[in-house]
Formats: C-alpha cells, sequence, structure tokens
C-alpha cells in the first residue's frame, strides 16, 4: 500500500475543510495505488480507501468499482455516485443492491487508444493473410499469396458507441472499407453507418471481418448466433472485443467447425477466465487473448473520474453517465 492509501486524509482522520467525503475503491484486476495517487493530486480533499478496508461505510459518497460482488452497495448508504472501472457496466446494471444515484463508466482517450490497437491487430492479420504466413512458418514453406488493397477488405463494426464509432474511424483512416450498425442512426466520417433493420443483410451479406463492439445488455445477450454466422459470407472472420455474453459461443464453434467462417479473435468470453476443456482451445483458427484488448489507464481516466466527483459534489451530473435501463 502505498503512502497516500496509508495517509491520514485517506484514513479518515483529520480531513480538510472542503472535505469530499470518501470514495470506496473495489477492483480485483486494478491496483488501487495508481488510482490514489492520481485522484489524490487531483482532489486533495477526498478520502481514497479501499475496499475493504474502509473504516465507516456511512463515510463513503463515490464508489470507484470494476464487478463489485452482489450486495457489495449494501453498506453504503450515502453513496452519490457509483463510476465504473472501465467501459461495459453489465456488471452494475440487472442488479438489487444498486442505490438510486448516477452511475458512469470510464471512456477516456488510454482506453479508446488500447481498443483501437486491439482491432487494429486482429483486423490486419486477416487482412494481409498472416495466419497462413503463421501456418506456413511451421511447415518451413515459403508460401508467396499477392497482398490484397486494403480497401478490398470490408470490415464490419457492430455497435457504434464511444469505443465501436472510434475502431470504425480509424480502421477506415488505415484504409479498409468500413461499415457499421448500430440500432440507432449514427454518422461516423468515412464509414458506411447502417440502422434500419431492412438494411441488415445488406451489411452483414458483404464482410470478410466482423468486429463485435456491441455493450451487453438484455437485448444484446447472445445476439450473435448461428442466424448471424449464416448470413455472413463463407469465409468471413470474426473479431470479439465487447463481451463474451453477447455470442451464443455454440454456434460460433459450429461455424468456424464446418469452415464457414474461416477465424475468429476473441478476448471476451462468457465463462472467464476460459474454462480448460472449452473447444476453442483446440481450435487452429480460433486466436486467444485473456480479455484486455482494452484497459484503462489511470493517468489519464483519474481526469474524468475527479470531474465527475467534482460535478456531483456540486449537484450536477457526472461526465458518462449510462441509463442502467439501457445498460450503456
Ligand atoms: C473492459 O472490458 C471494459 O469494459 O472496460
Amino acid at each position: 500500500m502505498s503512502d497516500v492509501i496509508n495517509s491520514p486524509v485517506a484514513r479518515g482522520q483529520g480531513r480538510p475543510a472542503d472535505d469530499l467525503g470518501a470514495l470506496v475503491f473495489y477492483s480485483e484486476f486494478d491496483e488501487p495505488e495508481p488510482w490514489a495517487e492520481a485522484l489524490q493530486q487531483l482532489l486533495p480533499a477526498l478520502d481514497f480507501r479501499v475496499h475493504p478496508d474502509i473504516g465507516n461505510p456511512d463515510d463513503v459518497r463515490y464508489a470507484l468499482v470494476w464487478r463489485p460482488k452482489p450486495g457489495f452497495f449494501r453498506d453504503f448508504k450515502n453513496i452519490r455516485l457509483v463510476v465504473n472501472l472501465g467501459a461495459g457496466v453489465d456488471s452494475l446494471t440487472n442488479r438489487d443492491d444498486l442505490p438510486d444515484v448516477p452511475i458512469s463508466r470510464l471512456s477516456d482517450p488510454g482506453m479508446v487508444a488500447l481498443m483501437r490497437s486491439y482491432v487494429h491487430f486482429a483486423v490486419i492479420r486477416y487482412a494481409r493473410d498472416m495466419p497462413e504466413f503463421e501456418r506456413a512458418k511451421q511447415r518451413r514453406d515459403w508460401h508467396y499469396i499477392h497482398p490484397r488493397p486494403l480497401h478490398h477488405t470490408r470490415v464490419g463494426i457492430l455497435g457504434l458507441g464511444a469505443l465501436g464509432a472510434a475502431v470504425a474511424e480509424s480502421l477506415a483512416g488505415l484504409g479498409f472499407d468500413v461499415r457499421g450498425w448500430d440500432h440507432a442512426a449514427k454518422k461516423v466520417p468515412s464509414v458506411t453507418c447502417f440502422h434500419d433493420p431492412k438494411d441488415w443483410q445488406r451489411f452483414v451479406g458483404e464482410l470478410d471481418i466482423l468486429v463485435n463492439m456491441m455493450p451487453l445488455t438484455p437485448q444484446t445477450r447472445k445476439f450473435i448466433g448461428a442466424e448471424l454466422f449464416d448470413r455472413l459470407p463463407r469465409g468471413a472472420k470474426f473479431v470479439n472485443a465487447s463481451r463474451g455474453e453477447v455470442v451464443d459461443e455454440d454456434a460460433l464453434v459450429a461455424a468456424l467447425r464446418s469452415g464457414h467462417l474461416g477465424g475468429a479473435t476473441l478476448d471476451v468470453f462468457e465463462n472467464e477466465p476460459l474454462p480448460g476443456d472449452h473447444p476453442f482451445w483446440e481450435m487452429e483458427n480460433v486466436y486467444i487473448t485473456p480479455h484486455l484488448a482494452s484497459i484503462t489507464v489511470p493517468e489519464m481516466a483519474s481526469r474524468d473520474v475527479a470531474e465527475s466527483i467534482r460535478r456531483v459534489h456540486q449537484g450536477q451530473d457526472p461526465l458518462h453517465r449510462i441509463d442502467p435501463r439501457k445498460g450503456y
């Protein structure tokens, strides 16, 4: 634990007069120290406490949390703001312990840059035939495949929220033919955007690579399944960088086994860690990463967290507020 976390201010003793109250931090993945240090710089009057060592829960006015356990919020009667330590807020919606206060997600440039880099990697790997060269190397085979111009690769981005739109625009900037789908009408520079259900087949039916960037909500759970895979052209590739539960994994396994799908790059899964006996591990055309496409970068994201706390302290709305009924 750093000095910041152990400081008298952090322990709730000797608080300054302009006291903002306490913030509770909870995550099984993120270290608290960088957040404590960054927030202490920005909000010296904030009392940063790391769960479960939180002292009197009645002092807590803000929560900065990643996937808190069920019942977590019951202890905190005076909470005014919940900030999700990430982009996807699915672990904060559909739970019965959540206080009726604003919920914010993080949306910082560091997270966007990491997500872009992950999807660029996956798309470029397919568009430049890298899986073929990975296999050819195993055979010591100088296996020439004539490169295709980038604009011949049609990439579809499913979900044009903050991250999906940023990824779509940057792929278009690299020279790919990018199309986007969202349930609402969206405009993304250099991207052909669809939203009308009558255009669904036009969107899905002409893709070389489909990238899922949809949030997990009751409407999107298992949305990507056999019906969608059947509509993709034979040999299309699939990339999932949002949530595993948006995909029907049995249907994905079947589409990959039948050869209808040519490959998948998966960062997220229905069950994480991916169980050791899951068929994906054995499938040569599946590329697996352990849910790290994008993470929050405390030095950058803490500015938005501090601004949201300031705003809520002054009775205003926080940044990046989500609608818990919609789930994003
Ligand atoms: C990561 O999965 C996030 O939602 O930020």
